[in-house]
């Protein structure tokens, strides 16, 4: 999956590495700025995302689009689609453009608008992925917990660098009933729930 990047994919991929760490370095205001993982977790998520069961890939907070590509790339290699949820209009519209100079237009759909209303009208995840405000990961992680698969992941961004903010979600996840979760160093810290394939 990694040792053949498609040529498109790579070079986009490469554009928002780039334009990225320029908005971390010159002020750009917050909202503008892109505020993607760094490649290592794109790579977990891939991998993550390729072996998870079958199901729905769905990402909550797109940005332009840089770990929904990293997405597509398992989605295309298991058969299945991602489904990508922005709200800001000129977020989605970079996204759009990144999926279509990316050539993954055929596996990934963008849904815009706010999450929290969307995500209710899915069933049958196979693993959802949380990066966005971090108030809402309590909320949007009550609405994905049920919708997964037998077996499916939830996994969020930012558990460690963001330790304190994220401190009631990580507890709540952590002693959640319905899945086995824990916390890995990769990047900024993800916690991974997995719901039970049985039980
Ligand atoms: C940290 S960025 C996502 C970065 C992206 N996952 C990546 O790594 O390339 C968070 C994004 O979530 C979006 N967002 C915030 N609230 C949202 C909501 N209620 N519904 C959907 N998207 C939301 C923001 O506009 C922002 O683009």
């Amino acid at each position: 999956m990694f040792h053949d990047l498609p040529e498109p994919v790579r070079a986009r991929m490469a554009e928002l590495e780039a334009r990225d760490a320029r908005d971390r370095k010159d002020g750009t205001p917050r909202m503008q700025r892109l505020r993607q993982i760094p490649p290592e977790t794109g790579r977990f998520l891939a991998l993550l995302a390729a072996a998870a069961p079958p199901g729905l890939i769905v990402e909550v907070g797109t940005s332009a689009g840089y770990s929904t590509l990293w997405l597509a790339l398992a989605a295309r290699e298991s058969r299945r689609k991602v489904l990508t949820f922005e709200l800001l209009p000129e977020k989605a519209a970079l996204a759009r453009e990144t999926f279509r100079t990316a050539g993954v237009e055929d596996v990934v759909t963008l849904v815009e608008g706010d999450a929290l209303v969307n995500l209710k009208e899915l069933s049958g995840i196979g693993l959802a992925f949380v990066d966005l405000e971090k108030e809402l990961y309590l909320p949007v992680y009550e609405v994905l917990v049920p919708r997964l698969v037998p077996g499916g992941w939830l996994v969020a961004d930012n558990l460690i660098n963001l330790a304190k903010a994220l401190g009631p979600f990580r507890e709540r996840a952590l002693a959640d009933a319905r899945a086995d979760a824990t916390v890995v160093p990769v990047g900024n810290g993800l916690l991974l729930a997995r719901k039970p394939a049985s039980g």
